[in-house]
């Protein structure tokens, strides 16, 4: 059984680009080793993220999310279980949204985007810009 777990937090204002690259390394050590895939999505203001993989190892993945002061405020978005990876062979991919921070900010303080399934505010947040 897969399960699919989609969050928005705020970045601290402490956390830097090298903060992200780091914590992107970090994350993918250990996602190969827990055979947990997914996408971060980052805009000036958010972070967004997908996880993917058996739901005991992403459980694991999100209590590491959650202590992580690079970023406060996460909101769980969606979770619920899914027949296929949609980021199969990424261990935790990076795109950068800053065209998508109102998006972002709009997920963050609504839990949603009127009219939009959340797959679907998926498929358009991890795409590579102008993708
Ligand atoms: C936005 C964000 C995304 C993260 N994604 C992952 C992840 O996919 N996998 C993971 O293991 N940890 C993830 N983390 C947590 C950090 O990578 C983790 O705290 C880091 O590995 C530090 O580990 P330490 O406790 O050994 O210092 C994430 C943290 C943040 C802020």
């Amino acid at each position: 059984m897969l399960i699919r777990m989609f969050y928005v937090s705020e970045i601290s204002p402490a956390c830097t680009e090298l903060d992200v690259q780091v914590l992107l390394g970090q994350a993918q050590v250990r996602n190969r080793r827990l055979d947990v895939t997914g996408m971060l999505a980052k805009s000036d203001g958010h972070f967004c993220q997908v996880l993917e993989g058996r739901p005991d190892a992403v459980d694991q993945v999100m209590d590491r999310v959650r202590r992580d002061r690079r970023h406060t405020r996460i909101r769980v978005l969606l979770e619920q279980p899914c027949d296929r990876r949609l980021f199969e062979g990424w261990a935790m991919g990076l795109v950068i949204r800053d065209d998508m921070a109102p998006e972002m900010r709009q997920l963050h303080v609504a839990g949603a985007i009127a009219g939009v399934a959340m797959n679907e505010v998926i498929r358009r947040l991890m795409a590579q810009p102008g993708a």
